[in-house]
């Protein structure tokens, strides 16, 4: 395999995170780091032991020696950011939510496809191998058709106007920041929405503090799913066929064992061995891509990307969530 320079846009929480898991790849490099702040980029780069930093982002899009970004910061700057790098040629792994709305979405992939540059959004939950296995159970038919699928995230967040999850002007809220990943599970499983219901409660500044949601995917399969800072959730995902059913295990999004239950069977647990944080599989899924020479991901393709975010602004707009963004 080709090695690879990554830089990273931001240097934050799931930067660091990332960063780490990057370690265990040996083809990839972890060239630069950008952060508004020098100090912030310099300590960044001395602790992940990366050669070189910037204390703007463009300084990653500008350097000719990084091949693949990582963009890491708020939602509402991964469009500028994207968009800088794409038009520079570098590969672009963005963080969730993609944008902040499907219109924003739309200009990234039209730049990336007009100019054969790979974008994949980092939903790293697609590359984990419960992920994988429970697709393998969808697609081998074993347990008889989907019916429905049950998914929660949530966590109790104390409110905090200050906070990114309660900050408009940072992409706060509940549905897009964790949201995003019962309505992925649900999309994978059963493909987007043809009808939603929703409703959401709303925190002081505005944002939604909880959204629940109901999705009528056609073929008669329906999905529950809920996403709240308002109390520590079950946080599971459950996966109803005709003949059983699947659980991913509580923080299913992450690296974890899923439950096969069968009618008349002993439910059987089926553990995964996983070294690092488990941000390793999409960067690997990005290096892969490129050495192929594909500018998608075939198991995260940008149309499966639109479509979520299509259907994250129908949720929205069923229950009145909004952001500045939506007024350009
Ligand atoms: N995949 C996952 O498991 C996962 C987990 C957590 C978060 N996320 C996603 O990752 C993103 C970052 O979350 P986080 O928890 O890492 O947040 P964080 O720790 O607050 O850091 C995010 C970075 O965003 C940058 N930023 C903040 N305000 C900015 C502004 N006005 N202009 C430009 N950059 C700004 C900052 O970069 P500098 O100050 O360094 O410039 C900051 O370090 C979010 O979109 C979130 O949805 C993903």
């Amino acid at each position: 395999m080709t090695k690879y320079n990554w830089g990273i846009i931001g240097a934050g929480n799931i930067a660091g995170r990332f960063a780490e898991d990057l370690k265990l790849l040996p083809h990839a490099r972890l060239k630069a780091v950008s952060s508004r702040s020098a100090d912030r980029a310099s300590s960044f780069a001395k602790r992940y032991k990366i050669p070189d930093w910037y204390d703007s982002w463009d300084g990653i899009a500008g350097d000719p020696e990084v091949d693949i970004v990582y963009v890491a910061t708020h939602h509402p700057f991964h469009f500028e950011n994207t968009r800088a790098c794409l038009e520079t040629g570098k590969a672009v792994l963005c963080e969730k939510p993609f944008t902040m709305n499907r219109r924003e979405l739309d200009i990234l992939v039209r730049t990336a496809r007009e100019k054969k540059v790979f974008l994949m959004e980092a939903i790293w939950t697609r590359f984990l191998p419960s992920t994988r296995k429970v697709l393998e159970l969808l697609e081998s038919g074993e347990l008889g058709k989907l019916t429905s699928v049950y998914a929660d995230f949530g966590f109790r967040h104390e409110f905090d106007p200050e906070h990114r999850l309660f900050d408009p002007a940072k992409g706060g809220g509940a549905l897009l920041d964790i949201g995003i990943y019962p309505v992925f599970i649900a999309q994978l499983m059963a493909g987007p929405p043809e009808k939603l219901q929703a409703t959401a409660r709303f925190a002081p500044t505005g944002v939604d503090h909880s959204c629940d949601m109901v999705f009528s995917h056609g073929n008669e399969v329906v999905s529950s799913l809920n996403c709240t800072l308002l109390s520590d959730a079950p946080t599971e995902a459950n996966i109803l066929f005709e003949h059983g059913w699947v659980r991913m295990e509580s923080w299913w999004l992450t690296p974890g064992p899923i439950t096969i239950h069968r009618k008349d069977k002993r439910p059987r647990m089926v553990k995964f061995r996983e070294p690092g944080n488990g941000y390793h599989h999409e960067a690997e899924e990005v290096m892969q891509c490129l050495d192929r020479g594909l500018t998608e991901s075939p198991s995260l393709p940008l149309d499966f990307s639109l479509d979520l975010m299509g259907t994250l602004d129908a949720v929205r707009a069923a229950c009145g969530i909004r952001y500045p963004q939506d007024n350009h």
